[in-house]
């Protein structure tokens, strides 16, 4: 049974707090930095293990059998580690090329995301979508530009690019001292100092640091940077020539990001990477409910849920629900309100995930992530709270790019096809839409990309016995209507298809965006938007 906390030792739990996504393209570097992470907080010993575990998962999990054969990480998990005195919670987004919603409701989650680039590659399309969510909703973003053992660009380029195609304005923390073999170190510009690396068993051991105090231009700085003084020196003197100065107001909007240089397969870089990004991002902040800020620390226990998961592990044929909390402080056993039916429940079985495995929690604060053990009571974006009238609002819908129609399966099995597919849109693996006037037979699922289907796929006949059967349909867009809309104007469009969505609200899906831009020129009053429920990213900031 969990002690008592007085209101001091609440206040400085969640204060320590940091939540945050890592967001990038698949092979930029994702799981290498989250292990390198992790070693570096202590969670390792050795840096080898995350992948070693994908490994050992693989072995035994139906559900991620999926991830093996495409050789991708298909679900995510939560990692927390302890650091410099913060406890930092990791949200570990899906890195494959397809979106799923997943990725998107975990920024929901989260406080800051981490933005990493592939020095060589630069932006590339995964990044800026995700990052455009995190823009949406105004949470700060720090940039790690990875792989500086390799070859890359150009850093002044990688910043350019980054400020022209994410339309952020960009401020390296810290310059690179070489590149490539070559890249030994970097200058710390807000500490005004030299740290070079050495040693690290090829990335396995945390790394020796060399620490030189002192401008650019100092003898005993330059003489450490050797060959590199120069080139470094031109560098900063541009940065500094420019004016690029971290301003904390604007990197807390989102609208400036911080730079950071390093390489997570060799661990140069990471240590003051991450020391300094919890330093400068925020803890939990205020969320909404009902346009009113409720203040993490000062108010009761509460929490939304972003994320349903159902028979993530065959051993456990259970669904587990993730809940972040918003305020206060969760204790294990005690009594909460589920706000949407109104009803009290028991938070009984709570774990905390650490990757797979489960730990019981007894205690947890704002800021944190746990797993509910869900009977069915929970949906996606529903609101756990000790205090009345607290309602955070739920998590946008994305308007899906791929749609196919489900093939009824013959009568013995439609049970379990209806039953397994309304499970996963729960899950929000994809969408239901349906003809106006039909059943089941009229099913439309959407989804962000194709391998969507294949989970969907893949789960409904391991866990439901069912094989689903889907066509092709050629719409690649969704809106929703918000004004000016009459159904019976297009009953008759050749490349407009009008439906329901699954709370019964119309939906418009077309071949191209080019239909709509027609459409909305042919009406006026006609307003389209890119979710069921637009005002949903302004409230859930
Ligand atoms: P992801 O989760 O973002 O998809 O990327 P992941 O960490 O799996 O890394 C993708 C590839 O990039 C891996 O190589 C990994 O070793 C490499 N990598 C990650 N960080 C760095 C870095 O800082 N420098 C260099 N040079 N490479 C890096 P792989 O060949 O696909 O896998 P493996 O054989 O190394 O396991």
């Amino acid at each position: 049974m969990s002690t008592e906390r007085s209101p001091e030792e609440i206040r400085r739990e969640i204060r320590r707090r940091r939540t945050f996504a890592i967001i990038s393209h698949p092979d930029a570097g994702k799981t290498t930095l989250t292990e390198k992470l992790l070693l570096y907080g202590g969670a390792l010993r050795e840096a080898g293990a995350v992948r070693a575990q994908k490994a050992a998962r693989h072995a035994t999990s139906d559900w991620l059998e999926l991830e093996k054969q495409r050789g991708i990480s298909v679900s995510s998990s939560v990692l927390h580690f302890e650091f410099g005195g913060h406890r930092v919670n990791i949200l570990d987004t899906p890195g494959h090329r397809d979106f799923s919603e997943d990725t998107y409701r975990t920024l929901m989650a989260a406080d800051s995301a981490v933005m990493l680039i592939d020095a060589a590659r630069g932006v590339e399309p995964q990044t800026r979508k995700l990052c455009e969510v995190c823009r949406l909703r105004q949470i700060p973003i720090f940039t790690f530009v990875n792989k500086m053992d390799r070859h890359g660009r150009d850093p002044l380029d990688i910043m350019s690019e980054i400020e022209e195609v994410l339309g952020m304005d960009v401020v390296p923390a810290n310059w690179p001292v070489g590149a490539g073999s070559d890249f030994r170190g970097i200058y710390d510009r807000l500490e005004r100092r030299l740290v070079l690396f050495s040693g690290g068993d090829h990335g396995t051991h945390r790394v020796d640091e060399e620490i030189v105090a002192g401008e650019p231009a100092d003898p005993e700085v330059a003489r450490a940077m050797g060959p590199f003084a120069s080139e470094v020196a031109d560098g900063l003197e541009l940065l500094e020539g420019a004016g690029a100065e971290l301003d904390a107001e604007r990197v807390g909007s989102g609208s400036q990001t911080p730079m950071f240089f390093g390489s997570a397969l060799t661990n140069f870089g990471v240590r003051p990477f991450l020391e300094r990004y919890l330093e400068m991002a925020p803890g939990p902040v205020a969320r909404q409910s009902g346009g009113e800020p409720v203040d993490p620390v000062t108010r009761p226990f509460s929490g939304f849920v972003f994320k349903i998961q159902a028979n993530m592990d065959p051993d456990h044929r259970d669904r587990v629900a993730f809940l972040r909390i918003c305020s206060g402080r969760f204790v294990k056993g005690r009594q909460t309100t589920h706000v949407r039916t109104g009803k009290p429940i028991r938070l009984a079985n709570s774990t905390l995930l650490m990757g797979k495995d489960r730990e019981e929690v007894e205690e947890a604060f704002a800021g944190d992530v746990v797993g509910l053990f869900d009977p069915g009571l929970f949906r996606i974006g529903d609101t756990l709270s000790d205090e009345p009238g607290i309602a955070y609002a739920g998590i946008p819908i994305f308007a899906p790019e791929s749609f196919m129609r489900v093939e009824v399966a013959g009568v013995q099995k439609r049970k379990a096809l209806e039953k397994g597919v309304e499970q996963l849109v729960q899950e929000g693996v994809v969408q239901l839409f349906r003809d106006p006037d039909g059943g089941s037979a009229s099913w439309i699922l959407g989804a962000m990309g194709p391998l969507q289907f294949d989970v969907m796929k893949h789960r409904l006949q391991t866990e439901y016995g069912v094989e689903l059967k889907l066509s092709n349909l050629p719409y690649t867009i969704a809106r929703w209507p918000q004004a000016g809309f009459a159904p019976e104007d297009l009953r008759y469009s050749e490349r407009i298809r009008v439906v329901k969505d699954r709370d019964d609200g119309w939906a418009l899906l077309a071949h191209s965006p080019w239909d709509f831009d027609r459409l909305c020129e042919r009406n006026e009053s006609l307003v389209l938007a890119e979710t069921p429920d637009p005002s949903l990213f302004e409230s859930a900031r």
